[in-house]
């Protein structure tokens, strides 16, 4: 059979084909006035000072936690993160030259738990831990307050990884909006979707400036539009021989992005809260259509905070139901499904350096990693789409629980 419900949709409506003609009209494609327009509009949606785009939530991910970092530090340092999420966050921490210990997660939010995250700082190398990373998975937002208490307490910088969490809030305050920086993606299958897309939002205007420094090769230009053509660059006064563009401060990366994504992105944040109103509706309806499967899958706790990236669902007793045989059956039902990521250390052969120190240490995230999987919830579903789900999953169950 076709798949009829998919994990996310891209449509392009009146606004995203506007959008992407302007640039087109406007006969430039590299980073300009939209990608501009994107940032202030991001950042006004999220709640910080400054946002600044790049071109991947991975390379946010990266040229943030380069931003953090205290150049004074020699000696090898560690970063506290989540097990469960997606490869980025560990992949950024340890290609920036630190090494990713991990805390296990809340089993109900799938969020870093802070009680087991506080546990770790208690260590013997907690000393050389100088980062925190909550990631809000599936929309579900870190205790921010706690985590908040420990960084400051420990005189530890804090950064959300917000790639999933587009829109979620905690008491009162967005995702995104309660760190030192924090990042965001704009992947097709995310809740704003551009393609391509990251940014890295902060309060604080020397990070923002570290940020597009290290995404344009570490070069000394960070006005936010070139006023050079002007003949006012500040960095080009009198008896300036070097072209500011080719004049690097510091090592870096190109993670610059171009205007198509940055203007479809702004499109759709103008709608953001009727997206992440429709996928909590959706998320109630399938609450509510499966629950007479509670005995087998856990269902996801709903919540008005959270603004879903997903559907997810945990497999109560595996001894009975196999993850991959359900998923195969859904996806022959009609349903795509993905799994919950798994738990870095254990289960993701990049990082199995590590399995034999955290085995049986993350018991919350390698039962989710194992167990977990998601399916749609996006804004396109129609209430008969939510009635097909719940049909596949009736037959699914019937097929291959034991
Ligand atoms: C939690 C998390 N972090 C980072 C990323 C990386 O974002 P991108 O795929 O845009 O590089 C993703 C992408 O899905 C993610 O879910």
């Amino acid at each position: 059979m076709n798949i009829r419900v998919r994990v996310g949709e891209f449509r392009v409506d009146d606004h995203i084909r506007d959008a992407v003609l302007r640039v087109l009209g406007s006969e430039r494609i590299s980073e300009g006035k939209e990608t501009r327009n994107f940032e202030a509009g991001f950042a006004k949606f999220v709640g910080t000072k400054h946002a600044v785009a790049v071109n991947s939530g991975t390379s946010a991910l990266i040229a943030g936690f380069l931003a953090l970092k205290n150049p004074k530090d020699k000696k090898p340092v560690r970063a506290l993160t989540s097990p469960l999420t997606y490869i980025a966050t560990a992949n950024a921490i340890a290609i920036t030259g630190t090494e990713p210990v991990f805390a296990d997660v809340d089993s109900e939010t799938l969020c870093l738990d802070s009680e087991a995250a506080e546990d770790l700082l208690e260590k013997d190398y907690a000393a050389s831990i100088r980062l925190i990373v909550p990631v809000h998975l599936m929309g579900y937002v870190c205790d921010m307050d706690r985590f908040r208490t420990l960084a400051s307490k420990n005189h530890l910088r804090l950064f959300e990884d917000s790639s999933q969490a587009h829109g979620s809030s905690y008491k009162g305050k967005r995702a995104g909006s309660m760190s030192h920086a924090s990042s965001f993606s704009f992947h097709i299958a995310h809740n704003i979707q551009a393609g391509e897309l990251g940014a890295v939002l902060t309060n604080d205007i020397d990070i923002a400036r570290r940020v597009r420094m290290i995404k344009a090769n570490g070069r000394i230009c960070d006005c936010l539009l070139c006023t050079r053509p002007q003949g006012r660059c500040p960095k080009f006064g009198k008896g300036q021989e070097w072209d500011p563009r080719f004049l690097h401060a510091e090592i870096g990366y190109n993670f610059k992005t171009m205007e198509f994504p940055t203007a479809i992105a702004s499109a759709q944040i103008a709608r953001a809260e009727d997206i992440a109103a429709k996928r909590r509706d959706n998320v109630r309806t399938l609450n509510d259509l499966l629950k007479k499967h509670s005995d087998m899958l856990r269902l996801p706790k709903y919540s008005d905070d959270v603004s879903y990236l997903g559907y997810p669902l945990v497999i109560t007793n595996p001894k009975k139901l196999n993850r991959s045989r359900l998923q195969t059956s859904l996806e022959t039902n009609g349903v795509e499904t993905r799994p919950l990521f798994g738990c870095i250390p254990i289960h993701q052969p990049s990082f199995a350096h590590l399995k034999k120190k955290y085995k049986g240490k993350l018991p919350n995230a390698e039962y989710l990693g194992a167990n977990g999987f998601y399916i749609g919830c996006h804004q396109y579903l129609s209430e008969d789409d939510l009635h097909f789900v719940a049909d596949a999953f009736k037959k699914s169950l019937k097929d291959t629980a034991r």
